[in-house]
């Protein structure tokens, strides 16, 4: 008989089980698997069961999938949610609380290649990089159409919304490209050379781009509105590498079309993986499908932060990333 009956020997200590909720590369499920009994489940799939073995004690997410209380109630016995991904916005972090389910996401790793993305959609949407790609594919260059102008990165003023560990990085980079730069947030802080500007709408008067890299929560939920808009003006840049909650969509697309701002770079929407066809028309937008953290290597950081996590909760040890409760 192949597994399970008598063997005589000395029992082997189960592994424990551990649920996956959406599609991740092989390697990853791989080192999952070594070490964890898994259950797949893509909540995409739209009759995928929920009827889960009873005895799961773990389950790791990726940041854009909602875990609920009624999740965790069909999990009785789970222990830890590990995050595949630094946010944390769409788990029920209180209904965990309530359970005594340990929170983990994967902060550090993926500051840098979100920071570089970032960059990357600023100087895309100023310099026209995909629009001028678009041009000379469709053969215009060829045909002797002159290309538009595009504008300068080097100088402009940046402004920064969420001056966290992500926002730090932006902001070193934007130092490199003599970007005078500028932040808002809940608070100022002491150990940076930029200059603090407490009110979100001020900060996207004096700023030509404007990069959104805050945390999504309640409070900061639509804060990019029509007046943060109207205020960064029809030359300016809007760049989110955050969450799509926290830009009122609707109005962007709406400034956007209207011409009553300058241009976008996104790479976060209100839904997702629906993202803003309503910009696909548009030459000042560039649209990527959330890839901030999307490269070989920190993906494979990510990977490795998660089993690490795991690992540390069912030897008994502290986690490595927990979530602030
Ligand atoms: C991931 C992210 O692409 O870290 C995050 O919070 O948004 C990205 O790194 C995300 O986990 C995808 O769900």
């Amino acid at each position: 008989m192949l597994g399970g009956g008598q063997s005589g020997g000395e029992a082997v200590a189960a592994k424990p089980k551990i649920l996956v909720q959406g599609k991740f590369p092989a390697a990853f499920i791989a080192a999952l698997a070594a070490r964890f009994e898994l259950t797949r489940y893509d909540p995409d799939a739209p009759a995928a069961a929920r009827d889960w073995d009873k005895d799961i004690r773990g389950l790791v997410s990726w940041a854009r999938y909602a875990v609920t209380a009624d999740m965790m109630d069909r999990l009785p016995r789970l222990e830890i949610l590990a995050g595949f991904g630094v946010g944390y916005d769409r788990f029920d972090l209180a209904a965990a609380k309530k359970r005594g389910v340990v929170v983990t996401n994967t902060p550090d790793v993926l500051t840098e290649d979100v920071a570089d993305l970032a960059i990357a959609l600023t100087l895309a949407v100023l310099r026209r990089v995909v629009a001028l790609d678009r041009f000379l594919r469709a053969g215009r260059w060829a045909a002797g159409e002159a290309a538009p102008l595009a504008r300068k990165m080097s100088g402009k003023r940046l402004g920064i919304v969420g001056l966290g560990r992500i926002g730090r990085a932006i902001a070193k980079r934007a130092e490199g490209f003599g970007m005078p730069i500028a932040y808002t947030g809940p608070r100022a802080y002491a150990d940076v050379p930029y200059r603090y500007v407490a009110d979100l709408i001020a900060l996207a008067e004096d700023s030509e781009v404007l990069i959104v890299a805050c945390r999504a929560d309640p409070a900061t939920k639509g804060m990019i509105d029509a007046r943060v808009l109207k205020a960064l003006g029809a030359k300016g840049i809007l760049v989110n590498i955050a969450r799509g909650s926290v830009v009122d969509e609707p109005a962007l697309v709406a400034a956007l079309k209207n011409g009553t701002l300058g241009g976008a770079g996104l790479d976060v929407y209100a839904v997702e993986p629906r993202g803003a066809p309503e910009l696909n028309d548009l030459d000042n937008v560039v649209l990527l499908p959330h890839v901030a953290s999307a490269t070989e290597e920190t993906r494979q950081a990510m990977a490795d932060l998660v089993v690490a996590n795991l690992e540390a909760h069912f030897a008994g040890r502290a986690v490595l990333t927990p979530v602030a409760p």
